[in-house]
């Protein structure tokens, strides 16, 4: 979010799988710099967390008919910073109303974890091209270890935040590693709320 997505204040940032754990920190961290912060996330239970309890300015929930403008309608100005968990229909939701400049930091396409072959048509890969170049788009993919230098700074700031509760989180956890995978289906169909833990004994 930091290094990547380069917050900055009053800029909006749209945050996929809002109620998770990835994507619960990443906004949070973007109210804590000053961005104005939309979450999308599945069904008015985790929504009204993701407004609530976490803070954010908007939640919108993907499973309604109408995401794309109410999107619009949550982002007058446009997206600065997109935190892309999912792809699939949230992606083309966003992708109109990036702005010049945007930054995409690509985390997780859980959306396509499933896919057994490419999308269906039509092929919107020079669309999305010529939009990186025409808009100046940074997309960069990334794997949390490429980070790791900077994990002493993560615990500081986070394990702080925590502590004054300007951070919350929330873990769902599933008992006997026998549930794991179908917890780990779950995970794929937004039936997990919270960072899903599975506990193997006590
Ligand atoms: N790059 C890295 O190093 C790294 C590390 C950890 C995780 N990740 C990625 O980060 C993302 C979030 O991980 P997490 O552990 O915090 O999981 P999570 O957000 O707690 O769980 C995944 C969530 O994705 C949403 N989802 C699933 N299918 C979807 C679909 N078709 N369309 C829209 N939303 C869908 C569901 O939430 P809703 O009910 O809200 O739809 C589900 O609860 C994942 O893509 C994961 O692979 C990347």
């Amino acid at each position: 979010m930091l290094n990547i997505g380069r917050p900055k204040q009053g800029e909006t940032l749209v945050v996929a799988a809002a109620s998770g754990l990835v994507g619960s920190l990443v906004g949070q961290i973007g109210k804590l710099h000053g961005c104005r912060v939309v979450g999308v996330a599945g069904g008015a239970e985790k929504c009204r967390y993701v407004r609530e309890e976490l803070g954010f300015d908007v939640a919108l929930d993907h499973h309604a008919a109408d995401l794309a403008e109410q999107l619009r309608s949550a982002c007058p100005d446009g997206i600065d910073i997109y935190f892309e968990n999912v792809g699939g229909h949230v992606w083309n939701a966003v992708f109109p109303l990036l702005n010049d400049f945007a930054r995409i930091p690509l985390c997780g396409l859980v959306a396509h974890y499933s896919d057994v072959g490419p999308p269906a048509g039509p092929d919107r890969l020079v669309a999305f091209m010529r939009a990186v170049l025409t808009k100046r788009w940074t997309v960069q993919g990334f794997i949390v270890s490429d980070f790791g230098a900077q994990i002493d700074d993560f615990r500081r700031d986070v394990s702080a935040w925590l502590q004054a509760g300007k951070v919350k989180y929330r873990e769902d956890i599933v008992e006997g590693l026998a549930n794991a995978p179908m917890a780990f289906i779950g995970l794929l169909k937004g039936r997990n709320f919270g960072k899903l833990l599975v506990r193997v004994s006590q």
